[in-house]
C-alpha cells in the first residue's frame, strides 16, 4: 500500500511572519498572496500610499484581517524603517523572514537626453546612479539593519534579497535594440546598484551565520508584464528557455526559500532565469 502523496512539512510556510517590501509591485504582490494563500502571515509595506486602501480591500475580500498587514514604507527613511518592524512585531509578535524585495529600475531621465543618445555609457551622467543607489543599495542595507536588530533579539530570523540577473552579468544590449530610431541601452544605474546583492547576501549571512540569522538572495529574471511583441521576439532569440517568466513560476522558489526547507542555505544565490545566465 502506498501513502498518501503530500507535500513534506519542511516546505510549509504556515504562520511564518513574513516582511515584504515593495509588495504593492508585480513581484511582491505576487508572492504576498502566494504566502497568505499558504496559511503565512504577511505584512506588505510599499512606499505607494495610494494603492494602500484599494489593496486592503482586494485582500479582505479573501484572507483574514488577523492574517496580513499593509504598511507604509521608504527604505531610504530611518525611521519608516524602524517602524515597520516595530509595527510586524506588535502585530505578529516575530519577525521571521525579510523579504528585500522593493527596488527601482529608474529609467533615463529624458530631459538630460539632448541631440546625443542617452543611455550610451560614455554619455550617462553619473550623478543619475544616486537614486538607485539610495533605494536598491543604501535602502536594502538600511531596511536589513533593522530587521536584523529584531532578528538577534529572537535568535532566528531569515532575510532573501532580490538580485537580478543584472546583479550577476551584464546586459544582452541587443536585447533592448529594436531596430528603429534612436538606439536604447540599459543604462548603468539599475547594474550598478543591483550588483552589490550576492555579496552583500554572502556578507550578512557570514556575519549572523552563528546568530540564527540567514541570508539568501533570489535571482529572479524577466516576469512577462504584457511587453509588447517587439521585446518579446528579441527575448525569444536570448533566452535559452526562449520565453519570459511567469508570475507563478516565481512562487515555488520563494516558498522553499522562506520555509525551513532552505535551513541549512546561507550565503547562497537561487537562481530563476531560464538559463538567461547559463550561456
Ligand atoms: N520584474 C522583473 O522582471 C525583475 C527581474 C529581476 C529582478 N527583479 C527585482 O524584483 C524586485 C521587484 O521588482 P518588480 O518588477 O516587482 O518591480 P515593481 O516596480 O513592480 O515593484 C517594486 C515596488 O517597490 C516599491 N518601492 C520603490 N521604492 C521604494 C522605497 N523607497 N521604499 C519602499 N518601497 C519602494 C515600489 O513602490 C513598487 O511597488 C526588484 O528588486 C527588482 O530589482 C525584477
Amino acid at each position: 500500500m502506498h501513502a498518501q502523496p503530500s507535500i513534506h512539512p519542511s516546505l510549509s510556510v504556515a504562520n511564518k511572519v513574513i516582511l515584504v517590501t515593495g509588495a504593492f509591485g508585480l513581484i511582491g504582490k505576487t508572492i504576498s498572496e502566494a504566502f497568505l494563500q499558504q496559511g503565512a502571515r504577511v505584512v506588505l509595506a510599499d512606499l505607494k500610499q495610494d494603492r494602500m486602501t484599494s489593496l486592503q480591500e482586494e485582500l479582505s475580500a479573501q484572507f483574514s484581517q488577523s492574517q496580513f498587514l499593509i504598511h507604509a514604507l521608504d527604505i531610504t527613511d530611518e525611521t519608516s524603517c524602524e517602524q515597520v518592524v516595530a509595527a510586524t512585531v506588535a502585530a505578529f509578535g516575530s519577525l521571521d523572514v525579510l523579504i528585500n524585495n522593493a527596488a527601482i529600475d529608474a529609467k533615463f531621465d529624458k530631459e538630460h537626453a539632448g541631440s546625443i543618445n542617452p543611455s550610451r555609457f560614455e554619455n550617462y551622467p553619473p550623478e543619475l546612479l544616486q537614486q538607485s543607489v539610495d533605494v536598491n543599495l543604501t535602502g536594502t542595507v538600511r531596511m536589513t539593519q533593522h530587521a536584523c536588530r529584531q532578528m538577534l533579539t529572537q535568535k532566528s530570523g531569515h532575510i532573501i534579497n532580490v538580485a537580478s540577473t543584472y546583479s550577476v552579468v551584464a546586459p544582452n544590449q541587443s536585447l533592448y535594440d529594436f531596430g528603429e530610431g534612436i538606439k536604447q541601452f540599459k543604462p548603468i544605474d539599475y547594474i550598478a546598484s543591483k550588483s552589490f546583492v550576492p555579496n552583500f547576501t554572502r556578507y550578512v549571512a557570514t556575519f549572523y551565520a552563528k546568530d540564527g540569522i540567514r541570508c539568501n538572495a533570489i535571482v529572479p529574471h524577466a516576469i512577462y508584464n504584457n511587453h509588447d511583441e517587439a521585446f518579446l521576439a528579441n527575448f525569444a532569440k536570448l533566452s535559452p528557455m526562449g520565453r519570459m517568466c511567469t508570475r507563478e513560476e516565481l512562487i515555488g522558489p520563494f516558498t522553499f526559500l522562506a520555509s525551513d526547507a532552505s535551513s541549512y542555505m546561507t550565503g547562497s544565490i537561487l537562481t530563476v532565469d531560464g538559463g538567461w545566465t547559463a550561456w
